[in-house]
């Protein structure tokens, strides 16, 4: 077990944040922190950047801000690179999606132009609705993994990196369920070597990360670095590893809403979610491929929130049902409604109904920013494996095999919290407080 208060390391030099794909989400996050460091925008939405934690007791008045208590990278040292199925670089790919203003984009495009993703490991059996031609040709998968490798060596070199991290920001692929070949890092490597259908293209770029001293978060649904053969990798390699599926919008509601009603102990009769949403994740998600993959990612959550096993006059028989329709003329503006049907005392029904007008990239770019520094963080503390303290950030977070995920959002964000005191060797907190009352 991690030691309370054991040696950080600092963050010198600079770090290289790899990004697997170059849409909406990276570019926002990129022309996001390019902003930010030239002080035209406020980190909005970020914990790393804006927010506190509180230590000691309440009447010790102590609040430091996070980045001043733990040491993370500076948004000066961040070094950007990335692969795409498309030739366009940051700034052309920043345009093409459409989140932030044309005028801020123009004004960063000396920084943005210089990001151009290089090719991509992709095959269109598994993202079907996608198709490029930046892609790399290799005779077998671990073929593939190894032109990664060299890529991972040559963007540490030429950028003069300190440190470097992964995050899969790219489209989600079909559901694979978990194959025999994932069950071992050896059964998985062989299965690279044949060619083997159940490795998907997100688990080489895990794998090559890993291989190559690099943590990997997983910001998207599907199966990839929660097999059996990359968590051995992860702890071989001491690395940690991360995901899956960040948690903005209708899920983020979720996770803050379930939890109140379980609190008051309010019934739950059925959850009806639907969206619409017009950006290339919305194209990508109209494939009942991909759908199934975010779909079994956004069902669990109410299950394990509300754990009907434990309350069952409450939770055992509701409806949940999620919907996503593609629906172009929105964009990355996706609507999202949810139309809950309650019960309270004596059983009398109520609705509760949420209309969350939002904006997918805007609410995935601080995630992505806080997973940079928070892998890189882990990294230096020499933190190996699945780091479930990140949970917060995802929709299906992943945890050891014995355990069941912790879905609800302010457990989670004690959870990391109290991970970061334990790091810095001061107490936990319990929330107790009848010291105060003696
Ligand atoms: N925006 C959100 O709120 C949010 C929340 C949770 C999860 N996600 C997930 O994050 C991912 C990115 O979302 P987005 O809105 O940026 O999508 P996007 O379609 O704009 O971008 C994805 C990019 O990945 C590229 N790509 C696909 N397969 C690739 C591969 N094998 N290698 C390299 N590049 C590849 C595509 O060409 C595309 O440019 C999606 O999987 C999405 O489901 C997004």
């Amino acid at each position: 077990m991690l030691k309370k208060g054991a040696p950080i390391s600092d963050p010198k030099g600079k770090l290289g944040v790899l990004l697997v794909g170059m849409g909406a989400v990276s570019t926002t996050f990129i022309a996001g922190v390019e902003a930010i460091r030239r002080g035209l925008a406020r980190p909005i939405g970020s914990l790393t950047q804006m927010g506190t934690i509180r230590l000691g007791k309440r009447t010790e008045g102590r609040s430091p801000l996070i980045k001043d208590f733990v040491p993370l990278a500076n948004l000066d040292d961040l070094v950007f690179g990335a692969w795409d199925i498309f030739e366009e670089n940051c700034y052309e790919a920043a345009m093409q999606a459409g989140v932030l203003e044309k005028e801020l984009l123009v004004r960063l495009k000396p920084q943005l132009s210089k990001v151009r993703p290089m090719p991509a490991v992709f095959d269109q059996q598994y993202v079907k609705r996608l198709s490029g031609s930046h892609v790399k040709k290799g005779k077998t998968k671990m073929a593939l993994a190894e032109q990664l490798i060299e890529e991972i060596a040559g963007f540490k070199k030429k950028n003069r990196l300190s440190r470097v991290v992964m995050i899969w920001c790219a489209s989600t692929e079909m559901f694979i369920k978990p194959h025999p070949v994932h069950k071992t890092l050896e059964a998985f490597e062989t299965a690279m070597r044949e060619n083997h259908k159940a490795i998907a293209p997100s688990m080489i770029y895990a794998y090559a990360a890993l291989k190559s001293g690099v943590g990997f978060a997983n910001g998207a649904p599907n199966l990839t670095v929660d097999t059996p053969a990359l968590i051995e990798l992860a702890e071989k390699q001491n690395l940690p590893i991360c995901g899956k599926d960040f948690k903005t919008g209708q899920t983020l509601m979720k996770t803050i809403l379930a939890p109140g009603l379980k609190a008051r102990l309010l019934g739950l009769h059925g959850w009806y979610s639907t969206n619409i949403l017009g950006n290339r994740d919305g194209e990508v998600l109209d494939d009942p491929g991909s759908f199934k993959t975010k779909e079994e990612s956004k069902l669990s959550v109410l299950e394990y929130i509300l754990q009907p096993q434990v309350y069952p006059d409450l939770y055992s028989d509701f409806s949940h049902l999620v919907r996503i329709n593609y629906y172009p003329p929105r964009g990355d503006n996706k609507e999202g409604w949810d139309n809950i049907d309650i019960f309270g005392w004596l059983g009398y029904p109520m609705q509760i109904k949420i209309d969350f007008l939002c904006r997918d990239s805007i609410l995935a770019a601080p995630i992505v920013l806080d997973l940079a520094l928070f892998m890189d963080l882990a990294q230096r503390v020499g933190m190996r494996g699945i780091q479930e303290w990140l949970s917060f950030y995802f929709k299906s977070p992943m945890c050891a095999p014995k355990l069941y995920p912790e879905h609800d959002l302010f457990i989670q964000l004690m959870k990391l919290k109290n991970t970061l005191r334990h790091l810095r060797g001061e107490e936990l907190i319990t929330h107790l407080g009848l010291e105060y009352y003696d």
